[in-house]
């Protein structure tokens, strides 16, 4: 049984800083991967310290794949190329991870052994028939608990398809193209909407033949890739908590240096900047890596009233829970055609509904997304809520308990160690307390 710490959040008047945040948990998943598959070491700068990306690399040292590391947050990986993988003593534990867990489903799939990748009880309530049913196509064989994992992959000798998700997904896309890499002939995905371009940009580091039209991304089985330095922006969507709470909080400064800004995942700044915040964002134009990167600042000044619709939810779909807390202070902000939130680390629309609730502001739960209005009543009292293991429903709760009238407390807090260790000390370090 995980602990289960709780923290205590006093109510705050505003925040300052000027400070970074731990690496892109999307992207180091992929560096990670990518490494493994290459031949010769890769020095990944940057990689992201939370339990996730740890059960990524665990998995692939599993499989063969040998690395250190550093200091620093530096690792290095000795990739010896896809033929070196062998056979895992025991099943794969991808913990919290739908990244790690859809991901190597697809790196496994054209594999000559069979693995089983397990996950926690979270992650083994999550839908998994979206890779197993293109990964059955092209070849594999995959055995599931209807639908669900654990998973077994009886790899076996693939070919390409052409497929269209259902449902816009990166990790979807990631598999499928990860598996396309050692299939036979040509495989594509088309998306129903673009989702994160990591795996692409990934591609495109590792030197990798691959072509965009449009929607639709394909390559060609057959390519190999040599070990390379790589460096990861620290992650946007950890960020996008205390952009949230500068934006929330009128009088509140925040600058993030070296954070990502891939624009298929800044679509947050389009929202704060609709509620009235005063954001501005300068890219690093000496950085030449294929995941832009920059430094953003926010500063809280006038609250507004938000409607977030279908289109632009693939965007900021990990910064929904954030974007919720902006209403806790003030305005509204009513989401649409976000039904995805309800088969993340926890539903995340009724987990948020329930949390806000217990903190006293106003929440209303529809089938696709959420209404808060923050200010009814003369705004949050503060209360208990718990955050069901979900690591942004535990900062989003933390950040919104910072516009109560009293203290709160979050049970489950320990959960943020999935994507951003030191999220509460740093809390700390940049509220002004409203006493
Ligand atoms: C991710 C893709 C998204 C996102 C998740 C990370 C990725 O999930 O919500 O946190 O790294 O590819 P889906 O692919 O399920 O949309």
């Amino acid at each position: 049984m995980p602990s289960r710490a709780a923290a205590l959040i006093a109510p705050a008047r505003s925040l300052s800083g000027q400070f970074r945040v731990p690496g892109d948990k999307s992207i180091s998943h992929r560096y990670a991967i990518f490494a493994a598959l290459a031949e010769g070491p890769s020095l990944i700068e940057g990689y992201a310290p939370g339990a996730d990306c740890r059960s990524t690399l665990t998995c692939l040292e599993a499989l063969g794949t040998e690395y250190r590391t550093n200091g620093d947050g530096a690792i290095t990986m000795i990739g010896r190329g896809f033929d070196a993988f062998r056979s895992a003593e025991s099943a794969l534990d991808a913990g919290n991870s739908g990244s790690t867990m859809r991901m190597l489903a697809g790196l496994l799939a054209p594999a000559r052994f069979t693995t089983r990748i397990v996950g926690d009880e979270s992650l083994s309530r999550r839908p998994m028939r979206r890779v197993i049913a293109p990964l059955t196509e092209m070849g594999a064989r995959i055995d599931d608990s209807d639908g669900h994992a654990p998973l077994t992959i009886h790899g076996a000798p693939l070919h390409g398809i052409a497929y269209r998700p259902a449902v816009p997904s990166a990790q979807v896309k990631s598999a499928v193209l990860l598996a396309g890499l050692r299939a036979e002939g040509t495989t594509s995905v088309t998306e129903p909407a673009q989702t994160r371009d990591h795996t692409e940009r990934a591609l495109r580091t590792f030197g990798l033949d691959f072509d965009v039209d449009g929607l639709t991304v394909s390559l060609t089985g057959g390519q190999r890739a040599a070990g390379r330095p790589l460096h990861v922006p620290g992650d946007f969507s950890s960020a996008a908590f205390w952009l949230v709470a500068a934006a929330a909080l009128p009088g509140s400064r925040v600058q993030i240096d070296h954070v990502g800004l891939n624009p298929t995942r800044t679509g947050l700044l389009d929202v704060l900047r609709r509620f009235g915040a005063r954001v501005e964002v300068h890219p690093d134009t000496a950085s030449d890596e294929d995941e832009p990167r920059g430094t953003i600042i926010v500063q809280g000044d006038r609250t507004g009233s938000i409607e977030i619709a279908a289109a632009e939810v693939p965007g900021l779909i990990d910064e929904l829970p954030a974007i919720a807390a902006l209403a806790a202070h003030g305005g509204e902000v009513v989401v649409q055609g976000a039904e995805e939130l309800r088969v993340k680390e926890s539903d995340r629309i009724a987990v948020l509904v329930a949390g806000f609730r217990g903190l006293g502001i106003d929440a209303e739960e529809r089938a696709d997304g959420y209404a808060i209005r923050g200010a009814a009543r003369g705004g949050p009292t503060g209360g208990i809520v718990d955050a069901h293991g979900d690591h942004r429903m535990a900062m989003a709760f933390a950040i919104a308990a910072l516009a109560a009238n009293g203290p709160s407390r979050i049970e489950g807090a320990d959960a943020v160690g999935i994507s951003y260790p030191g999220f509460f000390e740093t809390l700390q370090q940049l509220v002004h307390t409203a006493a």
